[in-house]
């Protein structure tokens, strides 16, 4: 493996401190402070930058604005240090829902997200679960996206004449299907409204049977909790007999933590891509972490 060097912004200091015991290395030396007026102020402080190969892991969890600058001002700091490649690590890319205009007039935040990063200097972006094919042309540097399929199959555990796979919505059809097929369980479909307004989500049909079953419900991201719950409540009434909810991302936004905690879902499993407080844990709640898959994203890039 070549010499690299890895830093963390703030979002997700846990992770990068994973990631880099994984990789047998210390997080690089760098100041991140804010001034009075809250701007941030970046100091790389590793005094060896010139034509190194570089890694910055940084997670666009709330605050997403502040999360998105500190990355864009590590990674121009870098650059003007004479790095000679620097991958953004960004596990969790924040404003990727907002992948295209739902009422005119709308702002496709996560494309201008994709040009800050790029504006920053940084030459390639390592993320997990990209919410949707759409944010894939937003991007004119090289983007590899991980799958977190193998590490959420591999928490789900024996029983497995008794799952079946659950998509919630029509948008992540797709992603439901190749988890089925990866995991090798069936699938049935849900079909799901959400008030673009008010964010109310509805459950209008299924085109299978849940009856007596274990039912993993495969998502990429928990933000209200909405999606989980109304869809563990039908299921529930459908005559699912343990409802399991898997999303690699835990934006988990309000209350959600506690209204998943009261909902009939029996288990909610994770992973680590958005750094989760303690307040927002719960017995329900199991945190896998994306750790080895980004350590070994690194050595590939890097061999
Ligand atoms: C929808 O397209 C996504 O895949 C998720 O289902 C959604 O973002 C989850 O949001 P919430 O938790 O607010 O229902």
């Amino acid at each position: 493996m070549k010499d690299f060097l890895l830093f963390s912004g703030t979002s997700n200091r846990p992770l990068g401190t994973l990631v880099a015991k994984q990789l047998g290395k210390k997080l690089s030396d760098i100041d991140i402070t804010r001034f009075i007026d809250n701007e941030c102020r970046v100091w790389i402080k590793e005094p060896d930058i010139d034509d190194r190969h570089i890694f910055v892991i940084q997670s666009l969890s709330q605050i997403a604005d502040q999360n998105l600058v500190e990355l864009c001002l590590i990674g121009q700091a870098l650059k003007t240090l004479k790095a000679r490649h620097v991958t953004a690590v960004i596990p969790w890319l924040g404003y990727s829902k907002q992948d295209k205009e739902f009422r005119k007039g709308e702002a496709v935040s996560a494309q201008l997200v994709v040009k800050f990063i790029e504006a920053a200097g940084f030459d390639q972006v390592i993320t997990v679960e990209l919410h949707s094919e759409n944010l894939i042309p937003f991007f004119h540097i090289p983007v590899l996206e991980l799958s977190t399929h193998e590490l959420l199959t591999g928490c789900v555990g024996g029983n497995n004449g008794h799952i079946v796979v659950v998509s919630p919505d029509q948008g992540g059809l797709s992603r439901s299907d190749r988890f089925a097929a990866f995991s090798k369980h069936p699938i049935v479909h849900l079909s799901k409204i959400r008030d673009v307004k008010t964010g109310e989500v509805t459950i209008t049909g299924i085109d299978g049977s849940v009856k007596g079953k274990t039912v993993v419900i495969f998502d990429d991201i928990i933000n209200t909790g909405a999606t989980a719950i109304r869809s563990s409540e039908f299921l529930k009434k459908q005559g699912a007999s343990f409802i399991i909810f898997l999303s690699t991302h835990a934006v988990l936004a309000g209350d959600a933590s506690q209204q998943l905690q009261k909902s009939p879902i029996d288990r909610v499993i994770v992973t680590d891509t958005i750094a989760i407080p303690k307040q927002k844990r719960s017995s329900k709640l199991t945190i896998v972490s994306v750790a080895p898959l980004l350590a070994d994203a690194i050595k590939i890039i890097i061999q």
